[in-house]
């Protein structure tokens, strides 16, 4: 496997790699989702094929300085599960290589962000976005595997995709669950063990909710099972239209009923499409 710390390093990489080249962009601190990303993107690209796994803490998505000063940067640990999964070359860029100090150009997402988590994150996913299309551009893939649990994001790149004409494929890939239901994160490591034990509740309350009858019923459910935890705080619960992310009432197109909840600073995202209105 490959390590390419450099666009240039990258570049003499990628004119000697066979395609279909498949990328699975990540902020590293991988966890068993992430390996089941690169395990898809493995399969998608075969044998012939070249998957790339990038490891880039994006400093332009984190609103908050603290954020991006604690997160993980386990490389070592990054680069075995890289190796495990059958990666054939990691893009490790530090951010002088991926930003100019004076950089002014930069992709914006104007509606689906300002729902959901982007509601509170003025900017986070006009950062994703650019981190995303640079990504694409420098590795030139096929196509990108990204995980369902961040839903939001998801759409926002389809978008993205969609409105600026990329030929890159956008492989989805189910959310990783503990056993209990909780789904994967690196943020479950940093949950107090009470936390931990009472995290799984979010996933209890999306399923119960999601099989209910009406928009009401489904609200209701889900912010009384999580609501009854002494522990957490509902920083939002909310049923939206798969497609735009705005809220809906409307159960006869596909919805997605999403939520973040905080346990101490610790905030969870999880979701479930509520599909039962479709025959
Ligand atoms: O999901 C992530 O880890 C990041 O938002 C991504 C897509 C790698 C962009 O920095």
């Amino acid at each position: 496997m490959w390590i390419a710390k450099t666009k240039v390093e990258l570049r003499a990489r990628l004119d000697a790699a066979s395609r279909p080249v498949i990328l699975v962009p990540t902020m590293g601190a991988l966890h068993e989702g992430h390996a089941s990303l690169i395990s898809l993107a493995r399969e998608k690209a075969g044998t012939d094929g070249t998957v790339i796994v990038s490891l880039f803490v994006n400093p332009i998505q984190f609103d908050r300085a603290g954020d991006l000063a604690a997160y993980p940067r386990p490389l070592a640990a990054d680069l075995d599960v890289c190796e495990a999964r059958s990666a054939d070359g990691v893009f490790v860029p530090d951010d002088g290589e991926m930003y100019f100090p004076d950089r002014s150009v930069t992709v914006t997402e104007r509606s689906l962000s300002t729902h959901l988590c982007g509601a509170a994150r003025p900017g986070h996913f006009d950062g994703v976005c650019t981190v995303v299309l640079k990504l694409f551009l420098l590795t030139g893939c096929e196509a990108a595997v990204f995980g369902e649990k961040d839903f939001q994001q998801l759409a926002v790149i389809r978008r993205m995709v969609r409105d600026l004409d990329l030929r890159t494929e956008i492989i989805p890939h189910p959310t990783i669950r503990e056993s209990d239901g909780l789904a994967m994160s690196s943020r479950n490591a940093r949950l107090t063990p009470e936390h931990r034990a009472d995290a799984p509740r979010i996933r209890q309350a999306l399923l119960t909710a999601a099989g209910k009858s009406d928009v009401a019923s489904i609200l209701r459910v889900a912010g009384e099972i999580i609501g009854g935890s002494s522990y957490a705080r509902i920083d939002y619960l909310s049923l939206v239209d798969a497609e735009t992310l705005a809220p809906t009432e409307n159960l006869a197109k596909p919805a997605i009923l999403a939520c973040a909840v905080f346990y101490g600073e610790v905030r969870l995202i999880d979701n479930i499409a509520v599909a039962r209105a479709f025959p």
